[in-house]
């Protein structure tokens, strides 16, 4: 039996690179898997090829009302959240001069907005009964900026400090609030950074290759399990050492 048997796990953005994997992760431990998406095609096929169950629901996390919506249904169709990954994210990367007030603010909503309007929605529930596991994807990136990317590196070192404060509201309710910080993962996301650029970036990396989605999904499943219960507020990097600090 699974370690997260009998649990429901929040994954936003379940259909992307990351995303799937943990979704594939936490279902194997057990978990009963509910997720975002924003496009119903990618939707629907990405539902038909997954080997569990799972509940995929349309959401901008970007948006309170859509996540008021979100928990209303969760709630009513499956049950109370136990642990939530925020994990949607989007980039529109440019150069300073190049970025404009659109770039900006679309990923500010989905990068960082988007982890208010979810987790407000379940944190005060999960403290409640006495348990619950937040997690907030953020970047190798929002630890040490990157070129191009002044509006990413914001939102995502943002987010940690609200794991930070977060944690130190709802420890002592049985809840703990961590932030991932993946390096560079061979994803769609990763792959569309023009491919000069991207082996630049790879030639940076101590371990020499690409990170997998599957081993950020084995640290956030370890987070979300009962022996993670004594790690909260900690950012914790998965990035092949292109970043030590
Ligand atoms: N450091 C210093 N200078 C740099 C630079 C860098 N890293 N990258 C580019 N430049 C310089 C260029 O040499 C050029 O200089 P000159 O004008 O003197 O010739 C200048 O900056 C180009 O500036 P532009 O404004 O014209 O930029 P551009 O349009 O050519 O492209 C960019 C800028 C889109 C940001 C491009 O550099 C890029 O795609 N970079 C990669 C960004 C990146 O890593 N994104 C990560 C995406 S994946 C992700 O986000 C997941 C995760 O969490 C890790």
């Amino acid at each position: 039996m699974g370690t997260l048997e009998g649990k429901i796990a929040l994954v936003t953005g379940g259909t992307g690179g990351i995303g799937t994997a943990i979704c594939q992760r936490l279902a194997a431990d057990g978990a009963r898997i509910v997720t975002t998406y924003m496009n119903q095609e990618k939707a629907e096929k990405w539902q038909a090829d997954q080997d569990f169950e799972s509940t995929i629901i349309r959401c901008d996390v970007g948006s309170y009302e859509d996540c008021e919506r979100l928990r209303e249904q969760i709630e009513s169709e499956l049950g109370h959240v136990d642990l939530i990954v925020n994990n949607a994210g989007i980039t529109r990367d440019g150069s300073f001069k190049k970025m404009n007030a659109d770039k900006w603010s679309q990923v500010i909503a989905t990068n960082l907005d988007s982890v208010f309007n979810v987790t407000h929605q379940f944190a005060n529930g999960m403290a409640e009964r006495g348990h619950g596991r937040i997690v907030n994807i953020s970047s190798i990136n929002g630890q040490k900026g990157q070129f191009g990317q002044t509006n990413y590196s914001a939102a995502k070192a943002g987010l940690h400090g609200f794991s930070m404060a977060l944690a130190q509201e709802v420890a002592r309710k049985g809840v703990t609030v961590n932030t991932v910080s993946p390096g560079y993962i061979a994803t769609e996301m990763v792959m569309a950074v023009p491919e000069e650029i991207r082996d630049k970036i790879i030639a940076q990396i101590p371990v020499g290759r690409l990170g997998k989605p599957e081993e950020i999904a084995a640290l956030i499943a370890f987070l979300c399990s009962d022996e993670g219960g004594f790690i909260t507020g900690a950012n914790l990097a998965a990035n092949g050492g292109q970043h030590m600090h």
